[in-house]
């Protein structure tokens, strides 16, 4: 967990009443000792929630979501943990920033330092626009508003080898943390500013605090924009640029991402201030989970020329991974949203967002584009090649709407373009099945449940249910035993204490865990109903299933230990092992 202190996690887990904060978002009834309601997880209209205020715990019996408050309030705001502990201390009147500050941890004074000298620095830049006529005319060119200067922090660092370090310097920073927030350069014999004649984007993250600049020559030179470092603070690919006006006043229903500074700030000043920067790098994968913690619908709106083209496809598919709804806003080419919105105004713009086509859509255009649809090889090109782009949908409805509509473009069949869709489909759900067996194997793959896991957390559930499993399972499995590492922390931490007959209060145990899967698969060994009358056959059967994996799991890696012994010609080595082979294969016929 790191950065929070424990303490402070568990204050707020206590503090915190489940069946209140589960109340704002399910009505529930009280019903015998728990409360019921309708389980917001998955569509039901049955009250298949069950919320437990003696375990703080709460449980659906439809879709088995499972999870103390924190989970609850992880998984329904789609936040992380350190969000969803801000949120509840926020309720109860604890703060976690506070808390940090009094940490002594010299990682938060530094990070600390940073967003301190970064202000500082955009403070600088900002007021040298308006000593520096080049700059400000340079912002007045390109239209932009003072409003939006003074929105954007917009700034300008002067032609000077030293201006911002000797100001820093001034204002009591040392030279080492102007160093590490990347504003100074070390050279040869002296340092010198990294930012020099260039018109400052300050980089704001989702708060609002400065963690990084952007600095744009004047001119055609190039390079044409020179970033901060990774910093502490500024690391590539996890921030976008707008975000916090974007989420300032509500937090909007669609985030449209543009490439970049000026793309973004155009269309906020226009009124449109859905608005997000990926700054000139692909789309990664944490950029998209950011955007869909606001929201599922994107829009992606990149350059028209080929680079924007392929990086429209690969952000598409990244944030259709991580669950979000995607279109694409084709700008015409040759323009960036910047210019286009400058040169045809925001209702022209709003036109574009009202045409943005959905992924499918896109990709069929793109594959139009190549081909001459009036030839008729060509056409057929065009047919197969969208047969391979909709062979990646799953819904029939969707297959023949398409299949409908490329027929008559084409003049091909519906039949034959819907056959040969169905062949690919095949094709690609066998590939599929052949990787997920192939994933079966590894532990950390969660979706494929392996039988182990189902085991401990079936053990771990009859541990608490009484002293006499607990006394049984014990005697007959240690903690090391234990696969899956949530489940062998579970373990570690239920036997220390059931030992000494100590209570088990269900959030100290998940105190432990900070995402919401693993809080919610280590709740359910406190929810699941088990039978009164588990025997102890039963119980050997779920031990066998875990011991048996333990073995495999050795055997696998000594088989590949003795293969490399082989190879080496070190015989006697490879000798030992094989009878340690043979010993483990015992084992497991004796299990
Ligand atoms: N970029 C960069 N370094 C470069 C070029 C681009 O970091 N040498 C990043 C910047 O964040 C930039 C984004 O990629 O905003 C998009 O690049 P581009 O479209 O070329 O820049 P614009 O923002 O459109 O800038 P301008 O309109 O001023 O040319
Ligand atoms: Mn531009």
């Amino acid at each position: 967990m790191g950065r929070i202190p424990d303490e402070l996690v568990d204050k707020i887990i206590h503090e915190s009443d489940i069946v209140e904060v589960i109340s704002e978002y399910v009505s529930l009834k009280s019903s015998g000792k728990n409360f019921m309601g309708v389980c917001p997880f998955h569509s039901d209209k049955g009250p298949s929630l069950s919320v437990s205020r003696e375990k703080q715990l709460y449980h659906c019996f439809g879709c088995g979501a499972s999870g103390n408050v924190l989970g609850f309030i992880m998984r329904i705001k789609n936040i992380e943990f350190i969000d969803a502990l801000r949120f509840l201390g926020e309720k109860i009147g604890v703060s976690i920033e506070q808390k940090k500050e009094h940490t002594e941890n010299p990682r938060f004074k530094l990070k600390d330092e940073m967003y301190r000298i970064n202000i500082e620095a955009a403070r600088y830049f900002f007021r040298n626009i308006y000593n520096v006529k080049a700059a400000y005319n340079y912002f007045l060119s390109r239209n932009m508003e003072d409003k939006t200067i003074k929105k954007f922090g917009l700034g300008y660092s002067l032609d000077s080898w030293n201006s911002l370090e000797s100001y820093l310097a001034k204002k009591g920073f040392s030279k080492d943390i102007m160093l590490k927030a990347g504003l100074i350069i070390k050279g040869k014999n002296a340092t010198y500013d990294r930012f020099r004649n260039r018109v400052m984007f300050p980089v704001f993250d989702y708060r609002g605090r400065v963690i990084g600049f952007g600095g744009r020559v004047l001119d055609d030179t190039k390079p044409k924009y020179l970033n901060s470092p990774e910093t502490d603070i500024f690391l590539k690919g996890t921030n976008l640029y707008g975000l916090n006006f974007a989420i300032k006043n509500k937090v909007p229903d669609s985030i449209i991402i543009v490439e970049g500074y000026m793309d973004c700030i155009s269309l906020h000043q226009a009124g449109i201030t859905n608005v997000v920067a990926s700054l000139g790098t692909a789309l990664t994968e944490s950029q998209a989970k950011l955007i869909k913690k606001y929201t599922e619908n994107v829009y992606v709106c990149y350059d028209s020329d080929s680079a924007g083209k392929t990086a429209t496809l690969k952000g598409m598919d990244i944030l259709q991974n991580v669950g979000c709804n995607v279109k694409v806003i084709s700008v015409p080419v040759g323009k960036d949203p910047d210019e286009f919105i400058k040169l045809n105004g925001v209702d022209s713009f709003n036109n574009l967002i009202n045409n943005a086509l959905p992924i499918i859509d896109y990709k069929i255009h793109l594959a139009r584009e190549k081909y001459d649809l009036k030839n008729m090889e060509d056409s057929l090109k065009f047919t197969k090649r969208v047969a391979y782009i909709l062979s990646s949908l799953n819904s029939e409805i969707e297959i023949q709407y398409y299949g409908k509509k490329i027929a008559e473009e084409t003049g091909i069949p519906q039949s034959s373009i819907i056959e040969d869709i169905k062949k690919l489909k095949r094709k690609n759900n066998y590939y599929a099945k052949n990787n997920e067996e192939e994933k079966e194997n590894n532990v950390s793959n969660y979706k494929i449940e392996p039988a182990f896991k189902k085991s401990e957390q079936m053990l771990l559930t009859l541990c608490l249910k009484s002293k006499d499993y607990f006394e049984y399972i014990k005697g007959r499995i240690s903690v090391g035993e234990f696969i899956t590492p949530f489940y062998k922390i579970a373990a570690d931490f239920l036997y220390k204490r059931l030992e000494n007959e100590e209570k088990i209060i269900p959030n100290s145990l998940l105190g432990n865990f900070s995402t919401s899967y693993e809080i919610s698969e280590v709740s359910l060994i406190f929810n699941k109903v088990v039978p009164n009358d588990i025997s102890t056959d039963l119980i050997d059967d779920y031990i066998k299933v875990i011991k048996k994996h333990n073995i495999e799991d050795k055997i696998k890696s000594i088989k590949i230990q003795i293969k490399k012994y082989e190879k080496n010609g070190e015989k006697q080595k490879s000798l030992e092992l094989f009878n340690k082979l043979i010993l483990l294969q015992r084992q497991l016929d004796t299990l």
